[in-house]
């Protein structure tokens, strides 16, 4: 059996960086995906502070935050409270390309390594390891402690794609929105998601008398 080939979970979970998750669930729709978003009750907060929305959370409507239509957030994001550990995903029956959690915080990436599953976003991520569907992680924090490298190698180690928050420069990125859709690209081309930016690396220029 091949997983529907269309359908995507989006978790957000607690880090800064919350435009990289709003712009990868604009993308996933603009590129026609179906996307069932998981997002933590912190990352609510995270988002007050990053994306200047007072009193997001839950109950706003998701075009008040992402860039999408009324029809495609009807048709096309399907959202869960993250406490509902009874959602069609909190079992490795759900079928989907993978999941992508971005950002995640260093709490959400030690639940994972640790299987300690006390919400819909991370019992999903376990149900994802479980049954090795592709899952990729995309934290964000700095500096690292030894405690987050360690449970970062044993996601990794359990087969996550480790995606750190890192966007590169060599494109010269003019905008935040750029750099957040670097992260988008890596993330798209590790589920080989087919998607339209033309980002990639195309060699260095010759400098100076060459
Ligand atoms: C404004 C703000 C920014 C934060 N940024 C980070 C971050 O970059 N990385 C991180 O690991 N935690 C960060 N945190 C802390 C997490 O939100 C916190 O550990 C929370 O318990 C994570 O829970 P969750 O993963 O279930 O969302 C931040 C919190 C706030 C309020």
């Amino acid at each position: 059996m091949t997983p529907d080939p269309k359908r995507i979970v989006v978790g957000m979970a607690g880090a800064s960086g919350t435009i990289y998750g709003q712009r990868l669930v604009e993308k996933l729709v603009g590129l026609g995906w179906e996307v069932h978003l998981l997002v933590s009750a912190s990352t609510w907060k995270v988002m007050q502070a990053e994306l200047g929305i007072r009193g997001v959370g839950p109950s706003t409507p998701l075009t008040e935050w992402l860039s999408i239509s009324e029809e495609a957030a009807r048709l096309q994001v399907h959202t869960y409270n993250i406490r509902d550990i009874a959602a069609p995903m909190a079992s490795g029956t759900f079928r989907a390309r993978g999941m992508i959690i971005m950002p995640c915080s260093m709490k959400t990436v030690a639940a994972l390594a640790t299987g300690y599953s006390d919400n819909l976003l991370s019992r999903c991520a376990d149900c994802f390891l479980k049954e090795r569907r592709p899952l990729v992680v995309v934290p964000r924090e700095t500096p690292l402690s030894l405690i987050h490298l360690r449970n970062l190698t044993t996601l990794s180690e359990a087969g996550a794609h480790i995606v750190p928050a890192m966007p590169g420069f060599y494109n010269n990125p003019r905008t935040i929105e750029d750099l957040a859709d670097f992260m988008v690209m890596k993330v798209l081309e590790l589920l080989q998601i087919e998607h339209d930016y033309d980002l990639a690396w195309k060699g260095s220029h010759p400098v100076g008398d060459e």
